[in-house]
């Protein structure tokens, strides 16, 4: 038996530990191997003694009261030659709780996913599994590729009176537990915050913001499940919101914005029937336009046409830069005007 063989080859550095699952606060029994009751060993934690409180009978070691700090690799060896019989990886746990669960759909009306999570650490290994009931029916669950407490169900049917029956279970070796949610298709939908929040001054007027954005990417029917929007801004200096609810449109001027304030502003969506908000869009800052001093130049040919704005920051040695492609456009423009007039009287 080639396998035998091979197997037989093996020559293990770490003896092969095996798992012992225990629960907080209980008395332990670790059984060394197969060992008869009469037989006589010693063991060791990590390789030293073990100096927790404890006893011994026969081949058993008795911890009382267990904790976290009894976690460890026991080993025990028989007298007296001091052979190893056994190791055993001691993993002190609870017993899983009732998970949280929560779903929500962001895709409506594609499907919906739930998370869940522990109340509580459990300290060891805890897997879960996840049944989802729909008018008498089971549904395919496909777990997240990222997030490991998550699963995404496909919506059967749209407008569906029937309710979603979730149901969780915990899964430990020191138990299992299970919480049940159940709800209507409707009172799950909340959309993504709104994308690409943008707040731009407006020329020449000094209380108005112009914002746009776009709907969440994930949204994935707009046309036929369209969102409406509620903005809310507020200068940095003030902690009172102003609020304002749009439907369907993705922009809105801000028009009693105060005078060279900073502001924060911030969007969110919701289905313009069914669902609740989404959370508030990433933050974003703009100031309303601010007027600059006036100076006009006075020797090149820009006078007549522009105006040049030079900052209101003080830089004495900081070179002109705007002025060069404005005299060249400037130059262009006086060069083809009396073209423009030619064609113009023509026209007439
Ligand atoms: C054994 O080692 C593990 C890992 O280093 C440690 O967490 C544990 O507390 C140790 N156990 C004991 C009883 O010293
Ligand atoms: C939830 O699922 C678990 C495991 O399959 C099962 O034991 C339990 O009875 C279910 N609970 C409900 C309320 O359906």
């Amino acid at each position: 038996n080639v396998n035998l063989t091979s197997s037989l080859c093996v020559v293990p550095t770490r003896p092969l530990a095996r798992n012992q699952y225990e629960r907080m606060g209980s008395d332990v029994t670790m059984q060394c191997g197969s060992l008869d009751n009469d037989a006589s060993v010693s063991w060791k934690v990590n390789g030293t003694d073990v100096k927790a409180q404890h006893h011994l009978e026969g081949p058993r070691l008795i911890l009382t009261q267990v904790d976290l700090g009894h976690n460890g690799l026991y080993s025990c060896f028989q007298n007296p030659n001091g052979e190893r019989r056994d190791t055993i990886n001691l993993r002190i746990g609870i017993s899983p709780r009732e998970p949280i669960v929560s779903c929500r759909s962001n895709t409506y009306p594609k499907g919906f996913y739930c998370s869940w999570h522990q109340q509580h650490s459990t300290y060891i290994p805890t897997t879960f599994e996840v049944d989802v009931q729909h008018n008498q029916r089971s549904l395919e669950v496909l777990k997240d590729s990222i997030h490991k407490n998550r699963c995404h169900v496909r919506f059967p049917e749209v407008f569906s009176i029937f309710p979603y029956k979730v149901n969780v279970t915990a899964i430990s070796a020191l138990g299992k537990a299970s919480s049940t949610i159940s709800f209507e298709e409707s009172s799950i939908v909340k959309p993504d915050p709104p994308e690409r929040v943008t707040a731009t001054p407006i020329r020449y007027n000094a209380r108005r913001l112009e914002v746009s954005w776009q709907s969440p990417a994930t949204w994935p029917d707009i046309d036929n499940f369209p969102l409406k929007y509620f903005l809310r801004y507020r200068p940095l200096i003030k902690e009172q919101w102003q609020h304002v609810e749009l439907s369907e449109s993705t922009s809105h001027t801000i028009t009693d914005a105060y005078a060279g304030k900073e502001y924060i502003i911030q969007v969110a969506a919701k289905d313009t029937e069914i669902g609740t908000w989404s959370d508030w869009s990433v933050a974003v800052h703009a100031t309303p336009w601010i007027e600059e001093p006036v100076q006009t130049t006075s020797t090149t040919d820009v006078e007549y046409l522009t105006q040049t704005k030079t900052s209101p920051i003080p830089s004495s040695n900081a070179p002109h830069k705007a002025e060069p492609p404005v005299g060249r456009a400037a130059k262009l423009l006086s060069f083809f005007s009396p073209l423009l007039l030619v064609m113009l009287l023509l026209i007439m």
